[in-house]
């Protein structure tokens, strides 16, 4: 229990704290419901609901003599523990024999079995940041704004991933492309990483279908002075460019809009991809197997089985190009079910390799009796052969 009342006094010190409840009492004859205790204005003091059956009472009380007297018998009455604060929120669950587990945590700090550890985010929470001010996640003084903070952790998490990807890479510059940019958070994201963390000087080109978002985007653009950010109006399929191309980036563009991104990352030998496909209406219509009729019958089954061999696809046919294809989780489930990032990095594989993989590809395609529109192209440009 020692873990528990430590994480609980932290945050009963923390300017973070917002509120505390114990519920679910160990003693089903307990009068006593539940125990709400909240921040008041004086740090040194709180407010302590009591929530019995047939009334509320609410004291003030120091914060030291709660801490100190009333708080283990709490835990001992109590089967649970919700803390809140501005930028987590934890579940302690405490057990017969009074042996506490911290089971939920969100926000900017992740709680370990020992003791609070406060996570190191590539951009942290507290320190003014321009762009996150400007967008909206984070307040003037750069503190995070508590409905932005799975924003935040997107962002980071994201920059995490670009990081391990250029963690080895000694390059001056660099030019990346977002397609299907949107509002373009993770695009002033990247642009802040590569400018002003990693020092090298960034060119990066946002697109996107919808014209006002990005002529928004670009007067953000100017607003903040990333000269080397730019925002274009139109179509994956349709965009072209003289220059070489590194990295290109592709988030939830739909359907065979990634494909089309990754055909223009081909053309233009692109070093490094990241994409994670949305909507994969392509192939639910296509996917067909006899041995998985049973699974298949089941329209979110299939949505689900259409998802994974639309990622498999791609990630098989980009090793065939000559990609070292990893997928992993962009973001916890809890957020969105579209959370499978493939990250690429161009290898060079031998022709043998290439054709291995292919073969791959085609038996895993003749399982699932699908013709993508990705395979047409790669033949048609000879990509693959
Ligand atoms: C779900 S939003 C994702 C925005 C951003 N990438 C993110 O992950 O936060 C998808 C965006 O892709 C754009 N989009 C979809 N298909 C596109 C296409 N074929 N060409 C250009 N933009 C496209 C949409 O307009 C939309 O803004």
């Amino acid at each position: 229990m020692d873990n528990a009342i430590s994480i609980i006094t932290n945050n009963l010190n923390s300017e973070n704290f917002e509120k505390c409840t114990f519920s679910s009492p160990r003693s089903k004859s307990d009068e006593l419901k539940s125990l709400v205790v909240y921040k008041v204005q004086s740090s040194q003091e709180l407010k302590v609901e009591y929530r019995y059956k047939k009334h509320n009472d609410i004291k003030t009380v120091k914060k030291i003599d709660f801490i100190n007297n009333e708080l283990p018998n709490f835990l001992a009455g109590f089967k649970q523990c919700h803390l809140k604060s501005s930028n987590e929120d934890i579940q302690i669950l405490i057990n017969s024999k009074l042996k506490s587990k911290v089971v939920f945590s969100t926000g900017s700090t992740k709680v370990s079995k020992k003791h609070n550890k406060t996570k190191k985010y590539l951009i942290p929470d507290g320190v003014v940041c321009p762009f996150l001010i400007e967008i909206g996640v984070m307040d003037k003084y750069g503190k995070v704004k508590t409905n932005y903070y799975k924003k935040f952790r997107q962002i980071n998490r994201f920059l995490e991933m670009v990081d391990d990807l250029y963690k080895n890479e000694e390059v001056d510059s660099l030019h990346a492309v977002d397609f299907g940019c949107g509002k373009s958070y993770l695009t002033f994201a990247l642009y802040h990483y590569f400018e002003n963390i990693k020092k090298i000087r960034i060119q990066i080109t946002g697109i996107d279908l919808k014209e006002e978002v990005i002529s928004h985007c670009n007067e953000i653009s100017r607003k903040l002075h990333f000269s080397g950010l730019k925002f274009v109006h139109g179509f994956i399929h349709d965009f072209t460019t003289d220059d070489d191309v590194d990295f290109v980036v592709t988030l939830h563009a739909c359907d065979t809009a990634t494909d089309d991104a990754i055909l223009f990352s081909l053309r233009n030998k692109a070093q490094k991809m990241m994409f994670v496909p949305c909507c994969q209406h392509e192939l639910n219509k296509q996917l067909s197997s006899r041995e998985s009729e049973v699974l298949l019958k089941h329209g979110i089954f299939r949505e689900r089985m259409t998802s994974l061999v639309t990622d498999t696809m791609r990630a098989q046919l980009l090793e065939a190009c000559g990609y070292k294809v990893q997928s992993m989780e962009f973001i916890d489930l809890e957020h969105t079910a579209k959370n499978i990032l493939l990250r690429c990095n161009f290898i060079d594989r031998s022709g043998s390799q290439r054709e291995e993989k292919l073969q791959q590809y085609l038996e895993f395609k003749k399982e699932w009796s699908i013709s993508p529109y990705l395979e047409k192209c790669l033949y048609e440009e000879k990509f693959i052969r």
